[in-house]
């Protein structure tokens, strides 16, 4: 049994790591041949993608996936750990699962992602949950086959490792769509917000080598694929790791001379953000004009406890020089209300910065404390009650600049990629503008993956309408 450990995983010492390819023991290929799975997936889009990885890593196994968990002999939770409300999400599904497993003693249950890499969440599993099957890291999940063919014999396993191990080229993938693919470009994050679990359940900053993702996405290009998104909880570090004079903005240029039609990059921290990437992101159109810029707060005193290492003012800056340099640049951002000692006139700053910034989408949260992160020891922790009524006022703020921002639209026409029909509307379509809006749209001969030019009719809050040209 190997169980995580936050002190471990906050170490900074740089560790060597090593570049290795996936293999699958040739023993396990097809080892549960006419068994089916059962995945959910709970976090960010990094998680998404390891679900891609570890579903085409279960199909090897021989397992095939279907959609009515209580029907499935595997059920594999990706979990999140950023806020207490995934935290709780995923031990209702387990105890769901719990309630299956007494009337089917074959099922098998697994914990992978973020969660798996707190001690709390691990010993919890070992008193009440010991029933399952394996808990793996984020780190490991590609040691899945192992502990699974284990734990039939042996009972569960617990295998998560508090740091970062090798850096895991070649794994298999399945995709969700064919025409739009995430690409991992750097995993972890050394950045230590103190409110933000992420940098003890994905360890160190670690970059993956250039060739690789440049080969990665010609081979999207040859499938077909009409967009990627450059993937990282800081992708605006990329190449500080491996390279002396190679990063993001070098990357997005080299990606962008790759004929994929539309290139996508999150998420960007504001520090991090060089003139090299504003200038690449301004020159090639396949780089689309929408940016994720989480701000968190617009008091300075906030953001200095919250550890983000810039300031109200040169946040503005920056979006003044993005917003003057890309063209209908498309700006979202993250917000955190309520953080410890967050006063009245604290968030009057963060209304006022969203009144400058005019934000195009936001994601906004009650803050929630993290076991073991610093935030948690900070005094004054803000009332529920305060925090659900800033949020509520935020909300009000924010969504009036989405319909603002979408208003302006209208009449204009604007390159969709189409996804799929509409799941309202018959005869009808969805699909992203290459400002990352949705856009529900009616035409002829439409076809999904492809990019289609749609007028916008009508704007709303949270999406657009319109026709096919
Ligand atoms: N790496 C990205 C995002 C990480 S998580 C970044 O640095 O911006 C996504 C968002 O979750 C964060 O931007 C933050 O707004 C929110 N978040 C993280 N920890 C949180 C916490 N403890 N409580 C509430 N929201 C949190
Ligand atoms: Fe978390 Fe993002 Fe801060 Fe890293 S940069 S610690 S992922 S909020
Ligand atoms: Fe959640 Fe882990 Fe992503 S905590 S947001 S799944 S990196």
């Amino acid at each position: 049994m190997l169980k995580p450990n936050f002190k471990e995983a906050r170490s900074i010492d740089k560790r060597d790591y090593q570049t290795k390819e996936f293999t699958l023991d040739p023993a396990y290929q097809n080892y549960f041949l006419g068994k089916t799975y059962f995945i959910k997936t709970y976090g960010c889009q990094m998680n998404e993608h390891d679900s891609e990885n570890i579903e085409a890593i279960l199909e090897e196994l021989g397992f095939k996936k279907i959609d009515d968990y209580s029907k499935a002999d595997l059920i594999l939770l990706n979990t999140c750990s950023i806020r207490e409300n995934a935290h709780n999400k995923a031990f209702g599904m387990l105890g769901r699962c719990k309630h299956l497993k007494e009337e089917n003693p074959h099922l098998m249950v697994g914990l992978c992602g973020c969660m798996s890499q707190e001690e709390i969440v691990v010993d919890e599993v070992l008193k009440n949950y010991s029933w399952m099957n394996f808990v793996v890291g984020t780190h490991n999940f590609y040691d899945i086959p192992r502990l699974l063919v284990s734990s039939l014999k042996e009972g569960l396993q617990v295998e998560v490792y508090s740091r970062e191990k090798d850096l895991i080229e070649q794994m298999p993938v399945s995709r969700k769509t064919s025409y739009k693919a995430y690409v991992n470009i750097i995993y972890g994050c050394d950045k230590f917000c103190t409110y933000c679990i992420v940098p003890y359940t994905r360890g160190r900053q670690r970059s993956r080598e250039k060739e690789a993702i440049l080969n990665e996405v010609k081979d999207l290009v040859q499938q077909g694929y009409q967009e990627v998104t450059l993937l990282g909880q800081n992708v605006n570090a990329y190449g500080k790791d491996l390279y002396d004079n190679y990063g993001l903005g070098e990357l997005l240029e080299d990606v962008a001379h790759l004929s994929i039609s539309r290139i996508r990059f999150v998420t960007s921290h504001p520090w991090d953000f060089n003139e090299k990437m504003i200038n690449v992101i301004s020159k090639y159109k396949n780089i689309m004009p929408s940016i994720h810029l989480p701000v968190q707060s617009g008091s300075n005193r906030i953001l200095k406890l919250m550890g983000r290492r810039y300031t109200k003012e040169s946040y503005l800056e920056l979006v003044k020089k993005l917003k003057d340099k890309i063209p209908r640049l498309a700006l979202s951002t993250d917000i955190i209300v309520g953080f410890p000692s967050e006063s009245e006139e604290d968030f009057e700053e963060t209304l006022s910065l969203v009144d400058i910034c005019k934000f195009d989408n936001a994601f906004t949260f009650i803050y929630s404390p993290r076991v073991g992160t610093p935030a948690t020891k900070l005094k004054d922790q803000v009332a529920e009650k305060v925090k659900e009524e800033r949020l509520k006022r935020l909300n009000e703020k924010v969504n009036h600049y989405f319909l603002e921002n979408n208003q302006a639209l209208v009449g204009k026409t604007i390159d969709v990629l189409v996804e799929g029909n509409s799941l309202k509307q018959k005869d009808a379509y969805f699909g992203y503008t290459d400002t990352n809006k949705l856009v529900n749209f009616t035409g002829e001969n439409i076809e999904v993956g492809k990019i289609v030019p749609v007028t916008i009719t009508c704007a709303k809050t949270w999406s657009l309408d319109g026709r096919a040209k």
